[in-house]
C-alpha cells in the first residue's frame, strides 16, 4: 500500500481509499497487483538473470495484458536496482532530476520500494508517492516528476511502454524551492 507525503506541508495521506482518491484527483493511475504470486526466490532477489526477468513477466502476464489492453502499452520489461547495480549512485543522480516524458511512465513494483516525486496541482505542489511491492502507478504524460529509491535501496519493477522511445527523459526546469 502506497503512502503519500505532501512536500509543502509535510502532510501524510494513508489508507487505500485516501491514497486512491488523492491520486485520482491528481490524474495519477494507481492500481494493485497480487505479489503473493511471486515464488520466494524472487521476493528478495534484486540481481536478476534474464531467465528470472522472463519468469516475473510470465507470473504477471494476465495483469500486464489487462493493463496493456486498457491503456495501449505495446512493450514491457523488468528492471532491478540495488547496491549491486553498477553505477547506482550515478543512476540515482540522473533519476533525481525533475523531468517529463512524451508518454506516461508506468511502473509496477514487484519487490522492494521506490518513490515517485510528482508535481501536483498548483495548490498541492510536489508530493511523494512511497511505493511498495504490489503498487502500480502511472505518472501522466508531460507531468513533471522524478524517481528515487527508499532506505532499503532496492526495487524490482515491471515497466510498460507505448513506445520505448517515448520514455526518454526531457529535463524540466523547476525552482528548487518548489521541489523541496
Ligand atoms: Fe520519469
Amino acid at each position: 500500500m502506497a503512502v503519500i507525503k505532501i512536500r509543502n506541508t509535510g502532510e501524510w495521506i494513508k489508507g487505500h481509499e485516501n491514497v486512491g482518491s488523492f491520486l485520482e484527483k491528481q490524474g495519477v493511475l494507481y492500481e494493485h497487483w497480487d505479489v503473493s504470486k511471486l515464488p520466494s526466490h524472487l521476493k528478495e532477489t534484486f540481481v536478476l538473470s534474464d531467465e528470472e526477468k522472463e519468469e516475473i513477466l510470465a507470473i504477471f502476464k494476465d495483469d500486464i495484458e489487462d493493463l496493456a489492453a486498457r491503456r495501449g502499452y505495446k512493450a514491457w520489461d523488468v528492471v532491478a536496482l540495488s547496491d549491486a547495480t553498477p553505477n547506482l549512485e550515478e543512476l540515482l543522480k540522473k533519476f533525481e532530476q525533475v523531468h517529463i516524458h512524451t508518454e506516461d511512465e508506468v511502473r509496477a513494483i514487484v519487490a522492494g520500494h521506490g518513490i515517485f516525486i510528482i508535481k501536483g496541482d498548483e495548490q498541492t505542489g510536489y508530493f511523494e508517492v512511497q511505493l511498495e511491492a504490489g503498487d502500480v502507478i502511472s505518472v501522466p504524460e508531460g507531468n513533471p516528476h522524478f524517481f528515487t529509491l527508499m532506505e532499503d535501496r532496492q526495487v524490482v519493477a515491471v515497466r510498460l511502454f507505448i513506445d520505448p522511445s517515448g520514455w526518454v527523459a526531457h529535463p524540466y526546469e523547476e525552482k528548487e524551492e518548489a521541489v523541496q
